[in-house]
């Protein structure tokens, strides 16, 4: 297969690139600043109409995962730069796939399993989730998270693309052990003895491992009957205490300091970040996924944080590289 992956230089894109093409695929990565890769990758601006449309011509998968980072303070141009990447670039991938004389089979696009309702009391799915907007008392910067995820599905969703099947991407952090990754930053916490709860520890975290992640994409691609929005998550969401209490354990420690919402509010003001990223709960399962018979290799965090903290060790003693993860 051809698979054209817009915004392909990050975590995601990476992870994905470096196991299709394990697998035999062509890779095409679309950046706006390319480096050398171990495929081809092509210039675009996410903005406008350019050469690299013929290289999703003839393509049969396009996994758009462009936009600028959430992980920043949600000042006036950072939002709107959020926004705007996230709208522009899926905007002219759907105008690239339909005007394309052989259009590709299938178009995943990213979106965010932040799009669900902060909520502890029952796990969002596909069908039955409530999406995000209108809890009360939650902080205003939380709802900007999901006025971007909205205005990004509906962006795809407007897309007119009859050929092509169309999948959003409602995806939990995706931990894998690449230095500089969430995994690779949360381990860094516990390392330190700063491992503890965040704020009561209360709120869900949804996450799902990178192989799994990366097994679902292939999923999907292969099975023609799934369509629309997709959660990509493992099935066991915990409580935040105890997911950091068992990343301590897998890990082999057994101090983790808590960290309380002021403490938080200052670290996220000096990480240039915001609180919503960890205090937001997430609680989030695979409806779809499961119901058409996907099983996932890691469905406990347990089991996941063990398999992280040994190939995060592995790399780091030199014995794993990340082109063999
Ligand atoms: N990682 C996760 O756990 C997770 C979870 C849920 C959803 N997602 C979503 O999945 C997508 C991929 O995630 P990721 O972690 O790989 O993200 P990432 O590391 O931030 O990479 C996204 C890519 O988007 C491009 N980009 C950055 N700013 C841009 C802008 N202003 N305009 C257009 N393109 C821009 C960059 O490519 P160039 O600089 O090369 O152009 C970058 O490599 C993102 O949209 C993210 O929001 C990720």
């Amino acid at each position: 297969m051809k698979i054209v992956i817009p915004g392909g230089t990050g975590q995601i894109g990476v992870m994905l690139a470096r196991a299709f093409q394990q697998a035999g695929h062509e890779v095409v990565v679309l950046s706006r600043h390319p480096r050398h890769a171990p495929w081809r990758v092509l210039t675009w601006d996410a903005e406008t109409h350019g050469d690299w449309m013929a290289e999703i011509d003839g393509a049969d998968v396009v996994i758009n995962l462009a936009g600028r980072s959430v992980n920043c303070r949600y000042n006036a141009e950072n939002r709107r730069l959020i926004t705007a990447s996230r709208v522009k670039s899926t905007q002219i991938v759907g105008e690239a796939i339909a005007c394309a004389t052989h259009p590709p089979s299938i178009w995943l696009q990213a979106s965010t399993a932040t799009i669900y309702a902060h909520r502890y009391d029952t796990p969002n799915d596909e069908t039955t989730g409530i999406l995000g907007g209108s809890e009360p008392h939650v902080p205003e910067t939380w709802r900007f998270s999901i006025d971007v995820a909205t205005a990004w599905e509906q962006t795809f969703n407007a897309a007119m693309t009859p050929h092509t099947r169309k999948v959003l991407l409602r995806s939990a952090i995706t931990l894998s052990p690449d230095r500089g990754g969430i995994f690779d930053v949360l381990l860094g916490l516990v390392r330190v003895g700063l491992g503890g709860r965040a704020g009561d520890g209360k709120q869900y975290v949804s996450w799902i491992h990178d192989q799994d992640f990366i097994r679902s994409i292939f999923w999907l691609i292969e099975h023609d009957e799934l369509v629309g929005p997709v959660n990509l998550a493992a099935p066991n969401p915990v409580p935040n205490a105890e997911f950091m209490r068992i990343l301590r354990n897998a890990w082999g420690i057994s101090i983790g300091l808590p960290a309380m919402n002021w403490m938080l509010e200052i670290g996220t003001f000096l990480l240039q970040t915001e609180t919503e990223l960890v205090l937001k709960s997430r609680r989030v399962i695979p409806g779809k996924l499961q119901q058409s018979g996907f099983t996932f290799q890691f469905p406990t965090w347990a089991a996941a944080a063990k398999d992280l903290c040994m190939r995060w060790r592995a790399m780091s003693a030199g014995k794993l590289t990340q082109a063999t993860l």
